[in-house]
């Protein structure tokens, strides 16, 4: 019965497609951050991202409708305006945001399997386990190359403009 989705798994997914929005907004107002201090690399990177984010919460919804599971809906508001000291602590807060998503990606994924609806532990393994660790590690590694740009007193300007390219 991989059509039949458990009402514990339905309230869980829609709780996941909606903080993968939240997300989104969260990205969003993090690259208009960097976008009001003239770093265009790192806005870059962040609306990139929140475009990301955007499609992983429309694929959670896809796979409700797919499995003909009523109910979803948008619930979560656009997040309230950031006010960060520095580049730094947006990255801080882009890493934190990743690791709390990994949790909840990581419980999703116990309730399925507590559920036997393997089908949705599929879905969650397939894409959600892995690209997390990819996000976590792209994060990290923006954070760290930043403190350490702050550390020896280089110019994060300067660093902007790697970010765009950096992966995602
Ligand atoms: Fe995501
Ligand atoms: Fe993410």
């Amino acid at each position: 019965m991989a059509m039949k989705i458990s009402n514990k798994c339905l309230d869980g997914l829609i709780r996941q497609a909606n903080r993968e929005l939240q997300s989104s907004h969260a990205y969003l107002s993090m690259s208009l951050w960097f976008a009001d201090r003239e770093l265009p690399g790192s806005a870059a990177w962040c609306r990139a991202h929140s475009a990301e984010e955007r499609t992983h919460g429309l694929m959670v919804f896809d796979h409700i409708t797919k499995r003909r599971a009523k109910g979803a809906l948008v619930t979560e508001s656009p997040a309230a305006k950031f006010n960060f000291e520095d580049p730094v602590e947006v990255w801080k807060f882009a890493l934190e945001n990743e690791r709390q998503n990994s949790l909840a990606i990581m419980d999703l994924v116990k309730l399925a399997r507590s559920e036997a609806d393997f089908t949705t532990e599929q879905f969650l393994q397939g894409f959600f386990v892995p690209e997390q660790l990819e996000e976590e590690a792209a994060v990290t590694d923006i954070l760290e190359n930043a403190k350490r740009v702050v550390k020896t007193n280089g110019l994060y300007v300067a660093y902007d403009s790697q970010i765009v390219s950096k992966p995602h």
